[in-house]
């Protein structure tokens, strides 16, 4: 076989092997096998040095025309097997918009939050504001600008939790607030007060040792028991509907006088009587009256000049009351499955 016939089969060899590679790898391998170092058309060229003069030219621009012409297939090869390569990639690595994102949980507030801010949107809309005061409290607020002697019951061991510091404990409900309030401001005073309250209660399904109250406190000239009970109508009725009454029963409250426990018709039988209401048709929902005037005096007011009502409410007693949940503790157990119902 001639030289230049070599060649050409070399041409035909090299074209073949190119368009057969189905890899990038394969073809790395055919241009090394045609153009590497110890390759087929290599060998050829280094072998121009044993022909003789005349042959020469032709021979070298014969293989010349070679290489050239397998380099060129060898790069349009390369192209398509990139772009397949690419073409696979993209289809396995595809991203389905129309797949529907992941939803992260919208949280919600607390079934407790959510009636303090019933209760406070209530009281704003009678021109109300709102008051915060310390949960760790001394025993002066909590108890003796509340007209409460050192010998009530309330204030000993087994009702209160102290702390090591000598008066000082975590306030047992929401009243010191008014004082606090009133030491600060001059009347007219309409202020609601919610908060954390604490005392030394073992849990069960209607005692928790921490709970929460509001407190409300009106004082201004010629404030009467009536509109004590005006107030809390109109509160009862935007908390537990158009329907309900609300009656006064005489109690004793150390800070007002006269006092009262307040109780809505039942929610559930319309004050016909059921079990939720224990027969009676009532429910109690808080404890209120005529600010002492002991009270009103301690804070420098003139209780002939002005006079005032306050009232405090237990709020896991009306959230109970409202949804019918039949054990504080739920609350607080965080267990998303009660908490997600309201
Ligand atoms: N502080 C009372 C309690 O915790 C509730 C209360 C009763 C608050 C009468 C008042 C009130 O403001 O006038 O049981």
């Amino acid at each position: 076989m001639s030289i230049l016939d070599k060649l050409e089969k070399i041409n035909k060899e090299g074209q073949k092997e190119i368009f057969d590679a189905s890899s990038l790898e394969e073809l790395e391998s055919a241009r090394v096998s045609f153009l590497g170092k110890k390759g087929k058309l290599t060998a050829v060229l280094k072998s121009l040095g044993d022909l003789s003069p005349n042959e020469r030219p032709a021979v070298g621009k014969k293989a010349n025309e070679v290489r050239q012409f397998i380099e060129s297939v060898i790069s349009k090869r390369r192209k398509e097997l990139e772009s397949e390569a690419l073409g696979r990639k993209l289809e396995e690595e595809v991203v389905d918009i129309t797949l529907p994102g992941k939803r992260s949980p919208v949280g919600k507030r607390h079934l407790i939050t959510q009636i303090i801010n019933e209760i406070t949107d209530i009281f704003i809309g009678l021109g109300y504001r709102v008051a915060k005061g310390p949960e760790v409290e001394t025993e002066y607020y909590n108890f003796d600008a509340l007209n409460t002697p050192a010998d009530h019951p309330a204030r000993s061991l087994m009702d209160t939790l102290y702390t090591q510091k000598d008066g000082v404990l975590l306030r047992t409900h929401t009243s010191p607030v008014q004082v606090r309030v009133m030491e600060k401001t001059l009347p007219p005073v309409y202020i609601i007060a919610p908060g954390r309250a604490y005392r030394r209660d073992v849990p069960d399904p209607t005692h928790s040792p921490m709970f929460h109250q509001v407190e409300g406190l009106a004082v201004d000239k010629n404030i009467t028991f009536g509109d004590l009970k005006g107030t809390l109508e109109v509160f009862a009725k935007q908390m537990f509907g158009a329907d309900r009454k609300v009656r006064l029963r005489p109690h004793f409250f150390p800070f007002t006088e006269p006092s009262a426990e307040v109780d809505v018709s039942c929610i559930m039988c319309d004050g016909k009587g059921c079990r939720v209401c224990s027969g009676v048709g009532w429910l109690e929902i808080l404890g209120a009256g005529m600010v002492d005037p002991n009270v009103l005096s301690g804070v420098g007011y003139d209780p002939e000049e002005v006079s005032g009502f306050a009232f405090g409410m237990g709020v896991e007693r009306i959230a109970m009351l409202k949804y019918r949940v039949n054990d504080i503790r739920l609350f607080y157990e965080n267990d998303l499955r009660f908490l997600e119902q309201f």
